[in-house]
């Protein structure tokens, strides 16, 4: 083959402004196509970015012009062409076309299901697989992506080692109402992992500064859009450290991945409408709260709650919505947090946990503290919880063996990334949710 036809570089759209002037070929799918008579403007995306096509009849063999100006939504194809600037196009570079294969065809008579017309939420969920091509949903997906490269750098920067914890458990950690049964062998019992966290004090007594990340389950009846059944955790543990040392390293960890996301994703979140001025006023230091004093603050706000109750996700939005950057609640009483939390010396009713409310009605996003670590005090606690001290053997012997005051927290990342993006529903975060009434796809 002689040099001029040899078929041009492929290169990804996002990429197209290092080849202005150049030939080139694109493989994608068709996005959107607009047409006049003797020229039509096919759009083709390939994932990382979306390019007008500029296909003119004159300048084309017949047959494939006929063929692209009918090419039906998402049909696959591959495109040759010149890049040329072009201010006024959307990322500032079209494509002469010269040539294109079409890869599939979609059928007329079976249409590409989403199209510009509004569907309703379930039709759209029905169709996950589908709808994570359109730009909403990959813009918060990469959204998230970021959301997870910054939490992984954070940590892998400052000391943590990534010491990943099993999906399989003997026992419950965050409560035995939420836990998720699975067969395993020989009439053998196991629960899918609501956190890592009891794993997390073990490899921090062996690594001094650990981070697990992975997904959780929790089977809870809610149905809010808060509220996934399987979600990503990321989880750090720290050895010789205390509830402070919690507020202060989920606090760096928030702004830093903050910075990230803002650095890297300005053009997605400008898809998603996000207004980032909300983000960009996320700065050090946090608010600090008493849970004391946030009830007080509730019910000066007209909430229900008294003193000993948990929040809900009314008192939480009630809570921040008066502050541009999240507060940090902690002190709980011990009764509503979970067996593990280390009493506060002075108020033994009252846990040193801390959980990090964000603004604009997103609720916790992370939520921690110290553990006990005192021996006698962590079996008075496991059989007032009515746990089995043999399903925590090993757990026990962390507080025999070189036992020291540690910490730490979990983050949930979809809570986080909703936060981000300025979404009104968690579901919208993961590629594939899962939640009360959903499986599917
Ligand atoms: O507050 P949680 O239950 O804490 C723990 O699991 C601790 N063991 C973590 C630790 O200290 N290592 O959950 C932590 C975070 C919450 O703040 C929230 O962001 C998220 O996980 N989360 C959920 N996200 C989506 N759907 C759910 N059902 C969630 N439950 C918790
Ligand atoms: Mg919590």
């Amino acid at each position: 083959m002689s040099p001029e036809h040899a078929t041009p570089p492929r290169i990804a759209i996002a990429a197209a402004g290092r080849h202005a002037g150049e030939s080139v070929e694109i493989a994608g799918w068709l996005y959107n196509l607009r047409r006049s008579g003797k020229i039509c403007f096919p759009q083709v995306r390939d994932g990382t970015g979306i390019i007008q096509c500029v296909a003119v009849k004159s300048a084309l063999p017949e047959e494939l012009f006929e063929k692209l100006k009918d090419l039906t939504q998402e049909s696959s194809l591959i495109v040759r062409g010149k890049i040329r600037a072009e201010p006024r196009a959307h990322g500032g570079y079209e494509l002469d076309l010269e040539s294109a294969e079409i890869v599939q065809r979609v059928p007329e008579a079976d249409p590409y299901p989403i199209t510009p017309k509004e569907h309703g939420i379930d039709f759209l969920m029905d169709h996950r697989h589908l709808w994570l091509r359109s730009r909403r949903q990959h813009a918060a997906l990469k959204v998230r992506a970021e959301v997870i490269k910054g939490i992984r750098d954070y940590f892998d920067s400052h000391g943590f080692v990534l010491v990943d914890t099993p999906i399989f458990s003997p026992a419950a950690c965050e409560g035995t109402s939420t836990l998720f049964e699975v067969n395993y062998f020989d009439e053998e019992k196991v629960y899918l992992t609501q956190s890592g966290q009891l794993y997390n004090e073990a490899t921090c007594a062996a690594f001094g500064k650990t981070y697990c990340f992975g997904p959780t389950f929790r089977a809870e009846r809610s149905k809010t859009r808060r509220h996934l059944t399987e979600f990503w955790m990321v989880e750090p543990e720290m050895a010789y450290s205390t509830l402070e040392d919690v507020k202060r390293v989920g606090e760096e960890l928030i702004c830093f991945v903050i910075a990230r996301v803002l650095e890297h994703r300005r053009e997605e979140l400008a898809t998603l409408e996000r207004d980032v001025t909300k983000l960009e006023a996320v700065k050090a230091p946090f608010h600090r709260m008493s849970y004391d004093d946030a009830v007080k603050k509730l019910q000066s706000k007209g909430s229900e709650i008294q003193w000993g109750g948990d929040f809900g996700n009314t008192d939480e939005t009630l809570l921040t919505d008066d502050l541009d950057r999240p507060v940090m609640v902690d002190r709980y009483p011990s009764a509503v947090k979970a067996f593990y939390f280390q009493p506060d010396d002075q108020r033994p009713e009252l846990a040193l946990g801390v959980d990090f409310i964000a603004p604009e009605g997103y609720g916790e996003v992370i939520g921690g503290g110290q553990r006990i670590h005192d021996l006698d005090l962590l079996l008075k606690r496991l059989d007032e919880n009515r746990l089995p001290r043999e399903a925590f053997d090993w757990y026990i012997d962390l507080r025999k063996y070189g036992s020291v005051p540690h910490a730490g927290f979990g983050m949930g990342v979809e809570r986080f990334v909703a936060w981000m993006c300025g979404l009104e529903h968690i579901r919208e975060t993961i590629a594939f949710p899962r939640m009360l009434y959903r499986t599917r796809p």
